[in-house]
């Protein structure tokens, strides 16, 4: 990894692309549970940093704490430099740090426009006289979308006839519009198809291009290996591969969120059973070969 280069950035101007968001060595734990342990990341203006992890992995406790949800329990959560602990979704999005989740908080009935500007109305008129402003808020929902290349027949339509990938796109202009610097997105092609996916794509690399930093939540790694600069992947709530892109391949990444070692293991005590064909599991040592392999790059990524 290019150390010295981001040490020497880090040292000048905040706009120079230092980090936005750090996680130094950072950890959550619920009561007894430890969901979270040791994790760093960083996510820097115009990147993309994609957190990959199957099924409890700890990758929702992870965009928690960034999102003011959760505080973490252990090492450090620093934006700009400066350790922080944000006590409401609010005080993140104070600071630049926006989310869209999975479950899209939209009212479907309302418009796309009433959607757009939900919790943030224009209003027009002095008081006690205010109103709102629906022609300004439309013509402004109209002209943020299409700036992001998404293009809607029409604005009044309720945004529940949208498909999930356009709700997700919306989601994202309307983030960029209101000021985000770092934009988190859960899981955001977790139901679409391969076309929905591939637009919503598109519109992360369009933030990703405005200079937001993104950070991508997804189990896919093809998804993630599209639009991805650095790839994190938490297993059992540690980082088990933190690598740039030029560190890891596609296909080693992939590796990783199959539980290549697992795989092999399993094979290993399958074979032990009496009655179970392992002859058409993949072959233990192929898997074993990748896996120390990417275990070599995890080391010298998090070097
Ligand atoms: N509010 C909570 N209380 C107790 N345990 C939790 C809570 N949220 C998550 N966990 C546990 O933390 C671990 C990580 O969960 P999570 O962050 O949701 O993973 P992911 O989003 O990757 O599926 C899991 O073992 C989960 O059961
Ligand atoms: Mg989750």
């Amino acid at each position: 990894m290019t150390n010295t280069s981001e040490a020497a950035v880090s040292g000048t101007a905040v706009s120079d692309g230092a980090p936005v968001v750090e996680l130094d060595n950072a950890g959550k734990a619920y009561g007894n549970i430890r969901a979270l342990h040791g994790v760093s990341l960083s996510v820097h203006p115009g990147k993309v940093t994609c957190v990959l992890g199957d099924n409890g992995a700890g990758k929702s406790t992870l965009i928690k704490i960034i999102s003011g949800l959760h505080q973490h329990t252990e090492g450090e959560f620093l934006v700009d430099g400066r350790p922080v602990r944000f006590n409401t979704p609010r005080e993140a999005l104070d600071a630049g740090i926006a989310t869209v989740y999975q479950d899209l908080a939209t009212v479907p009935l309302m418009p796309v426009w009433r959607n757009f500007f939900l919790g943030s109305e224009i209003t027009k008129g002095p008081w006690p006289l205010r109103r709102l402003d629906i022609e300004k808020m439309k013509e402004t929902a109209g002209q943020e979308l299409r700036n992001m290349g998404i293009v809607l027949d029409d604005l009044d339509q309720p945004i529940g006839t949208l498909s999930g990938g356009q709700r997700q796109c919306v989601a994202i202009a309307r983030a960029v519009y209101f000021g985000a610097r770092v934009l988190i997105l859960d899981e955001p092609t977790a139901a679409l198809g391969v076309k929905q996916s591939g637009v919503v794509l598109k519109y992360i690399a369009a933030a990703r291009d405005r200079g937001l930093g993104v950070i991508f939540i997804t189990h896919n790694p093809h998804h993630a290996y599209m639009v991805g600069d650095h790839f994190s992947v938490l297993r059992l709530g540690t980082l088990e591969l933190s690598a740039a892109r030029d560190q890891v391949s596609l296909e080693e990444l992939t590796n990783h969120m199959a539980g290549g070692t697992e795989l092999a293991a399993l094979k290993h005590e399958l074979a032990q059973v009496r009655g179970v064909d392992v002859e058409e599991l993949p072959e233990a040592e192929d898997l074993t070969a990748t896996a120390t392999a990417t275990a070599t790059a995890t080391k010298d990524g998090a070097a």
